[in-house]
C-alpha cells in the first residue's frame, strides 16, 4: 500500500490517502490536546501507545461482531482503515458520572448510572461540540433515524464487550465516545478507541488512568495509558 498526500490533520491524528480509494492511513501523533485545543503538549510514546491500544480494542470489537473500519497495523504509529463517509455525531455512553455530566447536572462524580446514559454531540470544533438530540440530528440532516438507532445499538454493544474486558483487568469503564461512518451502505465504527477518548478508573482505588490525567495536570499520562495496556496484555515494544 502506498501512502499518498495528507487528507486531514486532527488534534492527535493525521489522515493520509493511499493508492486504494477505499483505504486511508491513520497516523497517531504524540500531540495531546484538551479543552478544544486550548491545552496542548506532545507526550513521548503516545502515538505508538494509542495506535497499538486502538488496534487491540478494534480487534476485540470485530471479534464480538461489531463492524469497525480497522484493517491492520502498518507501523508503530500508523494503521490502515476503511475510508468511511463519517457521520458528524459523537455517541457517548456513561456507566459512572464524571466530566461533562457532573458539570452539567451537578451530580456526584463516581455515582453509578443505571441504566447507563446515552448522549449525542455534534462534531463541530468551532461550536465546541454542542450536545444535540435525535430530533435535531434528523431535522438538520446530520444522521437519519435509522442511522441513529443503529449507532445507539452498536454503542451499547461496545459497552457490553469493553466493560467486561476492562473489568477483567481490574478497571472500570466510566464513559467513552464513539464515532461512526458509512461503508458500502453499512454503519461502521470509525475513529479510535484509546485512553484519549474514554475514562478508565482503577476498580479498587478509582485512580484515573485516562486523559483526565492530562486535562487535570495529574502527570504520569503515558505511564497510565501503558499500565492500562499492560493489564489488558498489550505489548507496546
Ligand atoms: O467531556 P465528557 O464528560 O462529555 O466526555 C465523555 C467521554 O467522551 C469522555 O471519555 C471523553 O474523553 C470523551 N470525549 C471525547 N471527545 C470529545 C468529547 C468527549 O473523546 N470531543
Amino acid at each position: 500500500m502506498e501512502k499518498r498526500d495528507e487528507l486531514y490533520a486532527g488534534k492527535a491524528k493525521s489522515v493520509y490517502r493511499t493508492d486504494d480509494p477505499d483505504r486511508l492511513i491513520l497516523h497517531f501523533r504524540d500531540d495531546t490536546s484538551a479543552f478544544d485545543g486550548k491545552k496542548k503538549e506532545a507526550l513521548a510514546r503516545k502515538g505508538m501507545v494509542n495506535n497499538k491500544f486502538n488496534a487491540f480494542i478494534m480487534g476485540k470489537l470485530e471479534a464480538a461482531g461489531i463492524p469497525t473500519h480497522f484493517d491492520g497495523l502498518l507501523s508503530d504509529t500508523e494503521c490502515v482503515v476503511k475510508k468511511l463517509d463519517m457521520i458528524p455525531v459523537e455517541c457517548v455512553v456513561r456507566n459512572l458520572a464524571a466530566g461533562g455530566l457532573v458539570r452539567r447536572l451537578g451530580v456526584e462524580e463516581g455515582m453509578t448510572l443505571n441504566p447507563p446514559t446515552f448522549e449525542l454531540f455534534l462534531k463541530n470544533d468551532e461550536k465546541g461540540d454542542p450536545m444535540i438530540n435525535e430530533s435535531l440530528a434528523e431535522t438538520f440532516g446530520w444522521a437519519t433515524p435509522e442511522q441513529l438507532a443503529r449507532m445507539k445499538a452498536l454503542t451499547f454493544q461496545v459497552n457490553d464487550v469493553l466493560k467486561q474486558l476492562f473489568l477483567d483487568g481490574g478497571m472500570l469503564l466510566v464513559d467513552y465516545k464513539l464515532e461512526f461512518g458509512m461503508f458500502n451502505g453499512e454503519i461502521v465504527l470509525g475513529d479510535e478507541f484509546s485512553p484519549d477518548g474514554c475514562r478508565l478508573w482503577d476498580e479498587k482505588t478509582r485512580e484515573k488512568l485516562d486523559k483526565d490525567r492530562f486535562r487535570q495536570g495529574l502527570g504520569g499520562v503515558i505511564e497510565a495509558y501503558e499500565e492500562v495496556g499492560r493489564r489488558l496484555g498489550i505489548v507496546f515494544d
